[in-house]
């Protein structure tokens, strides 16, 4: 049985990428930052995990590395840093508050993580980083000539930098023949507490796009959306 270790999979996408996996026959670890979630399965590990916390990362870390070793698995096939956060999605201006508070969730919490478990990813794993649309700076040149309202700065901000991370860590891996990939990925506008009611896609439709891109594998260091490259 091969294991997924997924971030936020208490509610939203990452509670149908769990439950998803968990059809497929994986292994799922989980994380919430209550360390609990509203539903179970045999194959369902949950840890508690606040990525604004250093320690916190630290010690779910360390507990899904013993959790691992006293269970005799092999180590992670796919990691999914889906959890995210957007603290300023009415601002038409930049919070710089706010983008502190969201750099820390969807930048540097997501990337303490990814550097800390990459030693337990197997060889021809996979990370796959939910970015979002709002951080392709390209996509900003149709923004610019649309008139669309400039709404969540500090949410675009962190999602471009993420984007980077993710660039600088599949050329990392590639110069040191890790046989890892690594992907970043637009879910589309997905109905959860972050996407809204309004949102088209539903978080099952979103995570059935995720789980075939995850198993899958493309070249490393790129940015996907339906199976498509999505400009960065
Ligand atoms: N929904 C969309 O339309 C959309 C579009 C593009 C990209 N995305 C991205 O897709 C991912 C999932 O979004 P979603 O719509 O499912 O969001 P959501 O419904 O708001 O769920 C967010 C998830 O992230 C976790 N989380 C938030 N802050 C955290 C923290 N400080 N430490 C650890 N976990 C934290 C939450 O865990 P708890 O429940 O434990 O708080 C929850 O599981 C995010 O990265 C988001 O940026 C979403």
């Amino acid at each position: 049985m091969k294991t997924a270790l997924i971030t936020g999979v208490s509610r939203g996408i990452g509670r149908a990428l769990a439950q998803k996996f968990l059809a497929e026959g994986w292994r799922v670890i989980g994380t919430s930052q209550t360390g609990n979630v509203d539903y179970s399965d045999p194959n369902l590990k949950i840890f508690d995990l606040d990525l604004t916390l250093p320690k916190s990362i630290q010690k779910c870390t360390a507990l899904v590395s013993t959790w691992l070793h006293e269970h005799g698995y092999k180590g992670i096939d796919i990691l999914i840093d889906n959890a995210g956060a957007m603290f300023d999605e009415g601002e038409t201006h930049l919070v710089v508050d706010k983008l502190r508070q969201t750099l820390e969730v969807n930048l540097i919490g997501t990337a303490d993580l990814t550097e800390r478990l990459i030693s337990f990813i197997n060889k021809g794993g996979h990370i796959v980083c939910l970015s979002s649309q709002a951080g392709s700076i390209q996509d900003m040149d149709r923004i610019m000539d649309s008139h669309e309202p400039y709404h969540y700065p500090a949410y675009k901000i962190s999602k471009a930098a993420l984007n980077m991370y993710i660039r600088t860590l599949a050329v990392k891996l590639n110069h040191e023949n890790f046989d890892i990939t690594v992907s970043a990925i637009h879910p589309g506008w997905v109905r959860t507490d972050m996407g809204g009611s309004d949102a088209p896609t539903t978080p099952e439709e979103a995570s059935n796009d995720i789980y075939q891109l995850a198993i899958s594998r493309p070249e490393t260091g790129q940015f996907w959306y339906k199976g498509e490259k999505y400009p960065w």
